[in-house]
């Protein structure tokens, strides 16, 4: 307790104020945030066994093709690269995938994005692999281009609505909608009914067909009847939302509507509201029993 209560010197409360603030901030961004920056939005990241040693021959060739990635994301919303080395484990490959319906400033941030946020997460692996909400990027000094990868990656299906005929016979109905609507993006819906899907640039249009196929069969019959549900799989993915919600999992915590959202934003300031009451009473007895000394 004497410990608590030095550690609460006015000097020390500002400092625990403000990181509270800062705290309070960081949890109610998310909900505020979510709008503007889904393109932004983590869904998965993976990456190789295999390591390169630092200032490698290999580790140059893949800054030049993670640096071709961000440049030819400005004018593309698709593209591979191979980066020559001397041996075949120095060559590096790698591609990046923009949403279909971003435009190119926003492919470009969203790839500049994935790449900044790859190296962290994969510390001198050879291979790696990033989805943002908004882009798709994957290298490796492995052949990977051209070739159909229907491995799941992510799969996440929302809480069930239970038995909902209505609401299951109109997500089916999206579902039928995407797989028929051809094309690398697709998106479609009716009401609070969405559905997407995208395909990574280096299948073959019957590929990408049956990529899709597979993600949408999946999400039938693994979700159920959940709200919502992600099916990623490596080199395409279908997506859909039964609430009008957006299609990240995380988003859905906060944005399933305004009242949700509401709701989130009282208990967070009920809780800070205790918190403050709890540090100003010991900062009283602290002074106080200072004070009696
Ligand atoms: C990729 O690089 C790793 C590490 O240098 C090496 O062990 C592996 O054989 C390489 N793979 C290929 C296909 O060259
Ligand atoms: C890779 O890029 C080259 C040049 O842009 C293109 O000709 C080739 O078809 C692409 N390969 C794949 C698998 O997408």
């Amino acid at each position: 307790m004497a410990k608590l209560r030095n550690s609460l010197s006015p000097n020390n409360l500002t400092k625990t104020l403000s990181f509270f603030f800062f705290s309070l901030l960081a949890a109610t961004a998310p909900s505020l945030s979510s709008a503007t920056s889904a393109t932004d939005t983590f869904v998965y990241g993976g990456c190789s066994q295999q390591k390169f040693s630092p200032a490698s021959p290999y580790e140059s060739n893949l800054n030049s093709l993670l640096t071709s990635l961000v440049n030819s994301a400005t004018y593309s919303s698709y593209n591979n690269f191979t980066v020559m080395g001397s041996s075949s484990s120095d060559t590096a490959r790698g591609l990046f995938q923009c949403r279909g319906d971003l435009s190119m400033p926003d492919c470009a941030t969203c790839v500049a994005r994935a790449v900044s946020q790859v190296g962290p997460l994969c510390p001198y692996t050879c291979g790696g692999a990033l989805q943002l909400a908004g882009c798709y990027i994957k290298y490796d000094n492995i052949s990977f281009l051209g070739q159909e990868d229907k491995t799941v990656v992510l799969k996440k299906c929302g809480p069930s609505e239970g038995y909902n005929t209505d609401g299951i016979s109109r997500r089916d109905a999206v579902l039928t909608g995407l797989l028929s609507g051809g094309g690398y993006f697709r998106a479609g819906g009716s009401g609070d009914v969405q559905g997407m899907g995208q395909c990574v640039g280096d299948l073959t249009v019957s590929e990408c067909q049956d990529c899709v196929g597979t993600a949408i069969g999946r999400l039938k019959n693994d979700c159920g009847t959940a709200v919502f549900g992600d099916m990623f799989l490596a080199k395409c993915y279908a997506r859909y939302s039964t609430d009008g919600g957006q299609y990240n999992a995380k988003s859905h915590k906060y944005k399933t509507n305004y009242g949700g959202e509401r709701t989130f934003a009282i208990i967070i300031g009920l809780l800070a509201a205790v918190v403050l009451l709890i540090i100003f009473l010991l900062f009283l007895r602290g002074v106080c029993s200072r004070g009696g000394k």
